[in-house]
Parts: C-alpha cells; sequence; structure tokens
C-alpha cells in the first residue's frame, strides 16, 4: 500500500502498490474519461507528478511520444495510465478540467 494525495483539492486516498495511477485516481473517484483505454495514445490522463516522481515507474517511449503532442506539459508530466505506483507517498496535481475534482 501506498498514499495517493490529489491536488488541488489535497485529498488523500491509501492505494494499492503496482498498480497504475489510472487506476488508483479512478478508484478514488476522478471522473475521467479515457479515449484510449489506458494505452498511452489519447493523452486524457495527463497528470503532473509533484512529489514520489522517484518511487513510480519511470517513463516508457510511448509515454515520451505522447506528451510530446500535449500542449502545456512540463518536467513533471506523466501520463497517469502508463505510471505503476511504487511503495512510497506520491502526490499528483490534476490539470485543466480534473482540476475541480
Ligand atoms: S488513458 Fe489515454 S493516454 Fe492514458
Amino acid at each position: 500500500m501506498t498514499t495517493l494525495t490529489l491536488l488541488p483539492a489535497g485529498k488523500t486516498f491509501e492505494v494499492a502498490s503496482g498498480i497504475s495511477l489510472l487506476k488508483a485516481m479512478l478508484d478514488a473517484g476522478v471522473q475521467l474519461a479515457t479515449k484510449c483505454g489506458g494505452n498511452a495514445s489519447c493523452g486524457a490522463c495527463h497528470v503532473f507528478i509533484q512529489e514520489g516522481r522517484k518511487t513510480v515507474s519511470r517513463t516508457t517511449p510511448a509515454e515520451n511520444a505522447k506528451l510530446d503532442t500535449l500542449v502545456g506539459v512540463g518536467s513533471k508530466s506523466r501520463l497517469a495510465c502508463q505510471v505503476v505506483l511504487g511503495t512510497e507517498p506520491v502526490t499528483v496535481e490534476l490539470p485543466g478540467a480534473l482540476s475541480g475534482y
């Protein structure tokens, strides 16, 4: 288990290690309509990992390729569907339309 904090609301959830960040977010109630089913091709799951970047899985080439096509990405950008949670706490900022969560 690990801890997932979602910003800007600051809500914290206990989630399983070894699952995707996308699954953890959906389980936490984030309303996210993915168009690709978690295959790094729609970009709908773009988030910023503010803390805990070293505990999650590394960026894949497919993820990097998709991130390069999105507007508003930064050094903390990840596709939640490609991130596998580790054992340390993670803080994730939800951008744009998701930030109302
Ligand atoms: S769900 Fe489509 S890119 Fe992550």
